[in-house]
């Protein structure tokens, strides 16, 4: 058995978490899930970095000690990785005495072995980033709360390890990953790097560990904050789990922190003579979009974050891990938008996987007495299925050791639109109307292929969205999941369904003719105005409704939900597009009495013309036309 140990960043306790941290911590979640699931034993470590200038301000900010500040921030985090569903299996907190013990062990021995000198230094401080910058950073203007700092501390050699630190990066290229962030440090390694200040006076700042060889001091909040990587599994204090567990498979972190890890870290690592982690790797940001539409970091010192309580309140947790899994290009920056979000939700959650377990679970019940039917004889099509099945867990796991969430999401979701095709491929709904017989039979096995694909495709979903998962797997007839495993043949005919609950019912956005503003609605909820929501007679007489006959329908060219159907109103003949594909066979619309709204204004729908619009009704699973309790001539007016 292979062991996997995956880390996040351990977050600074100067306020509260916001969807960046929820997002690297949710990626690493997920990524400990495959792990598990691929039978891997795994370590996933995450914490709080409590030491520091930031949080003393912080602290004195709210006129609380510094512990009272972080013992009372510290179970915010807690309580947001719990609702996020986070699989970790331990959590560090800097102030623990298990994490300083080795702080100052380390510090110790790296002083011992020459590697720490005392020094006078003068130079540039970014608070905000708890850092000396050179010259050349403070230009850049990317920094804020810099101020001049002289007073005498301890430097690290961390100039020493320099030409070591690019040898080993080019031996080993996966040590810093994506490639684009490679060749960024080794850009800045062309350079000749400065000794790193470690310490502090206690008379500036004395929120830290004590330097053991001098106590006027405190350690410099990095050297004290990486060192949670290493103390946590068991470094200096247990032989046998740090041996299991170090090095780790792969840091995680966003790129703003990319020179602390792949500089400060691995030279302290050397001199410490401790082996480096095998992989660093550095996704890109969550932007927000300013009111002037450029795009900004989301960041709580900028105020302009998104809390992930808000987000998981109105919508569910999963749905938002989902979201940022499927969203983020690994290693690229991405937009974050309300919009974004709810479309992908009701494009990939409620219509692509929501709409399948939502037939086959219904067709099944309705047709099988709730229980999974025997699988008949395999036919071309369902062996193609079925080999997909068979396939696809080795694909996505093959994405995943590559670091391509999104992919890995994406391949899946796509696997479930072609069990969607499978479906209107073979119309099981319709070899049912032959009653028992053999299109019962025929019926039976297309949806005991389908129920065993989508069995496979949620399996595949689990670590993104454990909950949702575990719920849609009861409606296919999985009722003990063994997620590891992947292969085709798990479903046993006979078995019972649950009952079907929509998962992901629809976000319903308002539909508005007028050009959609800029700015995103806004996230925090709003009692809506009853005026807003209220029209006048004179609005609602502008509206004609009228009666129409369906006299033929007809399937769109690469439209999979749109239909053109021809109606009658009275004596003229309309063409209306409208999506009921997959609500209504085509065979069972003509003849039909609907409503239409006659005076829509004609428009062009994937290039077919459509003239009005039909009255349906949808909860997000049943799309229901309306139609008429009596007859009554087509080309009547409805008011
Ligand atoms: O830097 N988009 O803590 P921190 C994506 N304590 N990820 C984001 C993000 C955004 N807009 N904003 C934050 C620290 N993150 C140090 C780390 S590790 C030994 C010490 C995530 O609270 C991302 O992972 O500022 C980033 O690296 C981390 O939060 C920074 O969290
Ligand atoms: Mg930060």
């Amino acid at each position: 058995m292979s062991t996997y140990y995956i880390t996040t960043p351990i977050y600074y306790v100067n306020d509260k978490p916001h969807i960046g941290h929820a997002y690297t911590t949710i990626l690493a979640d997920v990524l400990a899930r495959y792990h598990r699931e691929l039978g891997d034993e795994v370590f996933f470590l995450t914490g709080l970095d409590e030491h520091g200038q930031k949080v003393q301000q912080a602290a004195e900010a709210r006129g609380v000690g510094s512990q009272q500040h972080c013992d009372e921030m510290a179970p915010r985090f807690l309580e947001l990785w719990d609702k996020l569903g986070i699989s970790y299996d331990d959590f560090i907190r800097t102030t623990e005495d298990r994490h300083k013990t080795i702080v100052q062990q380390v510090l110790q021995a790296v002083y011992d072995s020459g590697d720490i000198y005392k020094g006078e230094y003068e130079g540039w401080y970014s608070v905000s980033e708890e850092r000396f910058i050179s010259d050349k950073e403070r230009e850049t203007g990317e920094f804020r709360d810099v101020r001049k700092i002289k007073e005498p501390n301890y430097y690290f050699k961390m100039g020493k390890y320099q030409e070591q630190l690019v040898q080993y990066i080019h031996d080993h290229p996966e040590f810093i990953l994506p490639p684009h962030r490679r060749n960024e440090i080794l850009g800045k390694l062309r350079e000749p790097i400065d000794d790193l200040c470690i310490s502090r006076p206690k008379s500036r700042l004395e929120w830290g560990v004590e330097i053991p060889f001098d106590t006027d001091y405190v350690t410099y909040v990095w050297f004290d904050a990486l060192l949670n990587y290493v103390s946590a599994p068991g470094y200096g204090s247990n032989e046998e789990t740090f041996g299991k567990w170090w090095p780790a498979d792969v840091h995680l972190i966003g790129k703003d922190i990319l020179m602390t890890h792949a500089i400060y870290w691995p030279t302290m690592l050397f001199s410490a003579g401790i082996p480096l982690p095998k992989c660093i790797f550095a996704h890109g940001w969550w932007l927000t979009e300013k009111d002037d539409g450029e795009a900004e970091k989301m960041s709580k010192s900028l105020g302009n974050v998104v809390n992930p309580l808000d987000l998981i309140d109105q919508y569910g947790v999963d749905p938002v891990r989902y979201y940022l899994m499927r969203e983020m290009v690994l290693g690229q920056d991405s937009n974050f938008s309300l919009s974004s979000f709810i479309k992908r939700y009701n494009s990939d959650l409620a219509n692509d996987l929501g709409n399948l377990v939502s037939r086959v679970n219904r067709l099944i019940t309705r047709n099988f007495d709730g229980k999974l039917p025997r699988a008949g004889e395999e036919e071309k099509s369902d062996a193609a299925l079925r080999n997909t099945g068979e396939s696809i867990g080795a694909i996505v796991a093959g994405k995943i050791e590559e670091m391509k969430v999104n992919e890995a999401v994406e391949t899946t979701i796509e696997f479930v639109r072609s069990i969607n095709i499978y479906l209107e491929q073979h119309k099981p709904w319709m070899l049912l109307k032959t009653e028992e017989g053999p299109g019962k039979a025929r019926a039976g096995t297309v949806l005991f292929y389908a129920a065993e694909a989508v069995r496979l495709a949620l399996q595949l979903l689990h670590p993104i969205m454990p909950d949702k998962v575990r719920e849609l797997l009861g409606m296919v007839g999985d009722h003990n999941p063994d997620f590891t495993t992947a292969a085709w043949g798990r479903l046993k005919s006979g078995v019972g369904l649950n009952e079907f609950t929509a998962p992901f019912p629809r976000i319903e956005v308002e539909r508005d003719s007028t050009p959609r503003e800029k700015k995103e609605p806004k996230l925090e909820k709003e009692e809506p105005k009853v005026s807003d929501n209220l029209i006048s007679y004179d609005d609602f007489i502008k509206v004609d409704l009228k009666i129409a006959e369906i006299i033929g329908a007809e399937k769109i060219e690469k439209a999979d939900k749109l239909l053109k159907l021809q109606v009658k109103v009275g004596d003229e003949q309309r063409q209306i597009v409208a999506g009921l594909a997959g609500h209504y066979t085509l065979e069972e619309l003509p003849g039909k009495k609907i409503v239409i709204v006659a005076n829509l204004a004609p428009a062009k729908i994937r290039g077919v013309e459509s003239q009005g619009m039909l009255l349906a009704a949808d909860d997000g699973e049943t799309l229901s036309l309306l139609s008429l309790d009596r007859d009554i001539t087509s080309g009547a007016k409805v008011r």
